[in-house]
């Protein structure tokens, strides 16, 4: 069997040109949403008519939260929920998760894409190395 066969038939999608294209709108969520390709990627999502909840860290009322609500509902998201945390801190990453399991009983997709590189600032909240705490602790 083809690879792409063997995709379409376990995730029951059409893949085109090396794209793949899901057939109908599914549930992403997608951690680090408030800038660079976490951004782009929920924007993009929107756009293709899928359900998007997103994660930041910056206040639901600052200026960059409330710019990506607007740009995806210019999108066509007629729902879009906004969860704030920092992964620094192992206790916001835990109420995060609480958070998206309440808004919803169906996730299709978690990116998790909110990452640091480079040298570490600080340590996290609970005295792990940073780029440790939120690359390999907060998402696992
Ligand atoms: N761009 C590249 O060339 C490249 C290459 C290899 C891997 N990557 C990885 O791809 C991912 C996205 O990269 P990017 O270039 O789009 O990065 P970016 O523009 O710096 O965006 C990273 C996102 O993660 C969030 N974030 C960082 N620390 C956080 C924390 N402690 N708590 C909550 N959110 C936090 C940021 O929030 P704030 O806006 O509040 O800071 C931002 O929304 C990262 O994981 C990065 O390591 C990128």
């Amino acid at each position: 069997m083809e690879l792409k066969s063997a995709v379409n038939a376990c995730f029951g999608q059409s893949l085109t040109n090396g794209v793949s294209v899901c057939n109908s709108a599914r549930t992403f969520f997608i951690t680090g949403a408030t800038d660079g390709i976490g951004r782009h990627t929920a924007l993009k999502l929107a756009s293709d008519g899928h359900r998007v909840l997103l994660h930041g860290r910056k206040p639901p009322d600052s200026d960059c939260v409330r710019d990506l609500l607007e740009e995806m509902r210019k999108r066509g998201a007629h729902s879009t929920s906004y969860f704030q945390a920092d992964l620094l801190d192992l206790r916001e990453v835990r109420q995060l998760a609480e958070a998206a399991q309440k808004e919803t009983n169906k996730l299709d997709v978690l990116i998790n894409n909110a990452g640091i590189w480079g040298p570490p600032e600080k340590a996290s909240v609970q005295g792990y190395d940073a780029t440790w705490a939120v690359n390999v602790l907060a998402p696992s």
